[in-house]
């Protein structure tokens, strides 16, 4: 699918990820609408050119669909959905002050697994609504998942949980939104110098890039923009999780 003049919505797109996926397929001349919460919209420094960048909590129906209607009323042809918000607090199973959170299970669940679910649905709803190409694609939808979905370490069950939730409803979307000419991909990350590495200190970002078989360093946010935008122009990718992660399998702890 080209990207050039299509309408792309990114979740999560204040950060990591997100905003170099944003900014990515702006560059590329896509029009992009970037999802986050109102907190990181508010704190988000300048945008890229092409980029904005809208209020909307992913598990939030009514916040996404307002979202939507903004893109409609810009006359914004959606063709692409990317789905990047996420959150990944740690907790063990059984730790020192007792059993896992329930609340905070499913708090990880909502947000990464149904936050995803939602805006695919949405965002289904508004691709297929226009016109298909030569090749009868309408458009596509990327998830990220994690490696943690496969190998997820210590601390890291709600977690894993939720990725390997995301990594399994690939195929499944992809099949039910075949017949929209609607494509579905997964993207399982392994360690992305984000934001959300950030927390760990230096010697545990050594550690961790000293783990990753080849390269050894965390990847660049940089590195998965480019294997959306390579999704996005590789008609034939569709109902596959697709590891980055410089072959690295996680230890467990
Ligand atoms: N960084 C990594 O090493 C890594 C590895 C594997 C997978 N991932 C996944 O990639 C995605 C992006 O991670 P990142 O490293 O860019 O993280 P990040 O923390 O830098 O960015 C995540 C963004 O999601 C937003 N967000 C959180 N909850 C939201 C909600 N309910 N609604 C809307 N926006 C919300 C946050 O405000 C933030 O801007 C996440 O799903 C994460 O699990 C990251």
């Amino acid at each position: 699918m080209d990207i050039a003049g299509s309408a792309a919505l990114v979740t999560g797109a204040a950060s990591g990820l997100g905003a170099a996926t944003a900014a990515a397929l702006a560059a590329r001349g896509a029009t992009v609408y970037g999802l986050d919460l109102d907190k990181a919209v508010a704190a988000a420094g300048p945008l890229p050119e092409g980029v904005r960048l809208l209020a909307a909590d992913v598990t939030d129906e009514d916040q996404v669909r307002e979202a939507l209607a903004a893109l409609d009323a810009d006359g914004a042809e959606l063709r692409l959905a990317v789905n990047c918000a996420g959150i990944a607090p740690s907790a063990r199973i059984l730790g020192r002050k007792g059993p896992h959170d329930l609340d905070l299970f499913r708090t990880v669940l909502n947000v990464n697994l149904l936050g995803t679910f939602n805006v695919m649905r949405l965002a289904a709803e508004a691709i297929a609504r226009h016109e298909p190409d030569e090749n009868g694609q309408r458009g596509l939808v990327v998830n990220t998942a994690s490696i943690a979905a496969f190998e997820g370490q210590v601390g890291q069950i709600a977690y894993a949980a939720s990725k390997a939730g995301v990594a399994g409803m690939t195929v499944t979307a992809a099949r039910d939104l075949a017949q929209f000419g609607i494509r579905v991909v997964t993207v399982a990350p392994g360690i992305v110098d984000t934001p959300m590495m950030a927390g760990f200190g230096e010697e545990v970002r050594a550690g961790l890039a000293a783990s990753v078989t080849f390269p050894q360093r965390l990847a660049r946010p940089e590195e998965y923009a480019r294997l959306v935008t390579m999704i996005v122009e590789h008609d034939y990718l569709n109902g596959e999780t697709i590891r980055m992660d410089g072959a690295l399998r996680m230890a467990p702890r």
